[in-house]
C-alpha cells in the first residue's frame, strides 16, 4: 500500500489532535516514526455536523466532506478509517467498518459493554484488519520510562481523578451517549495501570458509588477497586470526579491529575501528568538529606507536545498497516479496560469479589 487513505468519523475536539500528523506535517511526531505518517492522507471527513466535516476537509485536503457515515465506510478509496465520535457509537462503528475491510483507529473507550468488547474482538480476528485504539498514555515518554525500566513491579497504584475536563452537561457525563466520568476519562489510566503492571488482572474487589450526580441511572462516580494479577502481584485502581464539574463557574475546568504508581523490590517508578512525566524512588547518601527521587520532567524539557506522545499515534497505526504488525493497543486492550471497568461497577455495586480468565 503506498498511502493510506483516511475516512475520519467525528469532526470535534480530538481529531484536531490527530490530524496534524497526517502527511507527516506536524514537528512533533518522533523521527522514526515521520515516515510512516507521510504515507497517510485525508480522504474523506464525516460529522452529524456537516458543517465541522467540511471545516475538516478544507484544512486537511479530503476528496469530501459527509454526514453520512455509510458513505465513508463503502468508500473503496477509504483503507482507514478514524472514529472520534461520541461513545455509544464506538461499537456500531467498529463492527461496520471491519464488515467493510476498513482498517481502524479508535478513541477510547472502545466500547460501554460487555457484548460490545465481545463482538468488537470476534470481527477483529475475523476481519484480519488492523484495530488500535488511542489509548494515548502508551505514547507518552514517562510511562514509557516506568515501563521500561520496572518491567516487572509487584505493586500498582493508579490514581483516576476525572473531574471535570468536560463539564456537568456534556455528552461524556451522560450515562448512555458517554458511560460518566470514570469510563469516559478513567479508561486512560487503567490502560496505562494495565501497560504498567506487566500482568493481566485475575480478580478485583471495589467499593464506590453514586456520591455527587443524580440522574438515573446515575454511573458510578467513586469508585476504589483492590486487584489481583496472575503473576501473583496485585494493586489498587482509585478514582472518582468529586463532583467538581457542578462547582466550577462555568467556563473553568480542573486538571486531572492521572498517575500510576509501580513498586519493586528495591525501587519505584510514578508516571504523572497522563504519563508525560516521570519520578523515580532513588537511594539517599547517608546523612545528607536530598529529595529521594530522581524526576524527568519531560513537559518542561521538550515541551508537552512531545511528552504526551499524542503526535505518534497516527503515525503508528500507519506503521502497524504498512509493516503488517500488530498495533500497540488493540482490541484486547480496550476491551480488558472495558471490562475492567464494569466489573468493578459491578461488585461496588453487589459487594462481590469478582474473578476472571481471558
Ligand atoms: N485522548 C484524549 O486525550 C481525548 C481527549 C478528548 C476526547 N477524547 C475522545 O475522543 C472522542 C471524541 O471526543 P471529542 O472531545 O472530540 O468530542 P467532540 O464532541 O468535540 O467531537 C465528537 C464529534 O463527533 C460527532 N458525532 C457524534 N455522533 C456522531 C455520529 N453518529 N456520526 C458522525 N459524527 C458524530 C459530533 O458531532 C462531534 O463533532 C471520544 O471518544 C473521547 O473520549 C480523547
Amino acid at each position: 500500500m503506498s498511502t493510506i487513505r483516511l475516512g475520519v468519523i467525528g469532526c470535534g475536539g480530538i481529531t484536531r489532535a490527530h490530524l496534524p500528523s497526517l502527511r507527516g506535517s506536524s514537528d512533533l511526531i518522533s523521527p522514526e516514526l515521520r515516515v510512516f505518517a507521510e504515507q497517510t492522507e485525508l480522504r474523506a471527513a464525516c460529522d452529524v455536523d456537516e458543517g465541522r466535516a467540511e471545516s475538516v476537509r478544507a484544512e486537511y485536503g479530503g476528496a469530501y466532506a459527509t454526514s453520512d457515515p455509510e458513505r465513508v465506510f463503502s468508500d473503496p478509496d477509504v483503507d482507514a478509517v478514524l472514529i472520534t465520535t461520541w461513545h455509544d457509537t464506538h461499537a456500531p462503528f467498529s463492527l461496520r467498518a471491519m464488515e467493510c475491510g476498513k482498517h481502524v483507529l479508535i478513541e477510547k473507550p472502545m466500547a460501554m459493554t460487555l457484548q460490545e468488547c465481545d463482538d468488537i474482538l470476534a470481527a477483529e480476528a475475523r476481519s484480519g484488519v488492523k484495530y488500535m485504539v488511542a489509548f494515548r498514555c502508551r505514547f507518552a515518554r514517562g510511562a514509557n520510562d516506568v515501563h521500561r525500566e520496572i518491567p516487572n513491579p509487584d505493586n500498582t497504584v493508579a490514581f483516576a481523578r476525572v473531574n471535570c475536563v468536560w463539564p456537568e452537561g456534556i455528552w461524556a457525563q451522560d450515562p448512555v451517549k458517554g458511560g460518566g466520568q470514570i469510563l469516559s476519562q478513567g479508561c486512560h489510566v487503567v490502560d496505562m495501570m494495565f501497560y504498567l503492571a506487566g500482568s493481566e488482572p485475575e480478580a478485583l474487589w471495589a467499593t464506590g458509588g453514586v456520591f455527587h450526580h443524580d440522574r438515573k441511572p446515575e454511573p458510578i462516580d467513586t469508585l476504589n477497586v483492590a486487584i489481583r494479577y496472575r503473576n501473583g502481584s496485585v494493586g489498587a485502581f482509585i478514582g472518582g470526579d468529586g463532583g467538581q464539574a457542578r462547582l466550577l463557574p462555568p467556563g473553568t475546568y480542573a486538571a486531572c491529575p492521572f498517575w500510576v504508581l509501580v513498586t519493586d523490590k528495591g525501587r519505584s517508578g510514578l508516571a504523572i501528568d497522563h504519563g508525560q512525566n516521570a519520578r523515580f524512588e532513588t537511594c539517599v547518601p547517608p546523612g545528607k538529606w536530598v529529595p529521594p527521587y530522581e524526576e524527568r520532567n519531560y513537559s518542561a524539557e521538550i515541551g508537552d507536545g512531545r511528552a504526551s506522545g499524542m503526535a505518534d499515534i497516527l503515525p503508528t497505526f500507519a506503521r502497524s498497516i504498512i509493516r503488517d504488525e500488530t498495533p500497540p493497543a488493540t482490541a484486547y486492550d480496550g476491551a480488558r479496560t472495558t471490562r475492567f471497568l464494569l466489573r468493578a461497577f459491578e461488585s461496588a455495586r453487589t459487594g462481590k469479589l469478582i474473578t476472571w480468565d481471558y
